[in-house]
């Protein structure tokens, strides 16, 4: 099965270093863009989504979406799933993943990451380098954890809700859905849907 990953920017490089890392070929890289293949160096530009859908038809593929924002990584999930392609997670071979943590099809836990026991993390979530997802936490589908990130046992991140680079959530805590968790900030309390929290100056 062809394996792409949709997004040719700074973090599809990143995510195909980890899948090949861990073992798999990317066939090709999508991106909307269509100057956005200049800087890819190991596998095909593919255009977008549907236009490479039509030349490899025939032929069963599977996906990753390597994009930042969470809303467009779910959009280009859903144009992916339409063309009749199948998410694939990737780990990479430094993570470390209990033996019952439960991960969906299409996220992505990176190198240094640690999923602990009982975790579940959603379809196209993506848990970032040496980000800590802590016993019995749920990161929901399409959120994200950024690089050093921490949370704690018990917490759920919400559908679609960002956690910046090196933020904590203390255990239990409730980050809604679409909500976003500043960089360095600490949750020591349940964020609302939709709110923007950063962390006092
Ligand atoms: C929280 C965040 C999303 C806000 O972005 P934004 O809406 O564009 O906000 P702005 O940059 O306009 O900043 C608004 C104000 O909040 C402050 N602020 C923003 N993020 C902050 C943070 N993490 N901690 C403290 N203050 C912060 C800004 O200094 C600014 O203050 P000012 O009004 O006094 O000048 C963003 O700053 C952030 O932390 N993103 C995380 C990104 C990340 O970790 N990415 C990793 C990718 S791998």
């Amino acid at each position: 099965m062809a394996f792409v990953v949709i997004g040719a920017g700074g973090f599809g490089r990143e995510v195909a270093w980890t899948a090949a890392e861990a073992g798999l070929d990317v066939a090709g890289f999508c991106d909307d863009d269509p100057d956005a293949g200049g800087r890819l160096a190991h596998a095909p530009f593919l255009g977008a989504i549907e236009n490479a859908a039509a030349s490899l038809a025939g032929g069963e593929v599977s996906f990753i979406v390597a994009v930042g924002s969470n809303k467009a990584r779910r959009d280009l999930f859903k144009r992916a799933e339409a063309c009749g392609w199948t998410p694939r997670s990737v780990v990479s071979p430094h993570a470390v993943i209990a033996p019952d943590a439960a991960l969906a099809p299409g996220c992505y836990i990176g190198p240094g990451a640690v999923v602990s026991v009982g975790a579940r993390i959603g379809s196209g979530a993506i848990v970032n380098n040496i980000a800590s997802i802590g016993h019995d936490a749920t990161i929901g589908d399409f959120a994200q954890v950024c690089p050093g990130a921490a949370i704690s046992g018990g917490c759920v991140v919400g559908t679609g809700a960002l956690v910046g680079s090196c933020a904590t959530a203390i255990p239990g805590v409730r980050i809604g859905a679409d909500a976003t968790l500043g960089a360095g900030t600490v949750a020591m309390r349940d964020i609302v849907d939709g709110a923007s929290i950063v962390r006092l100056r």
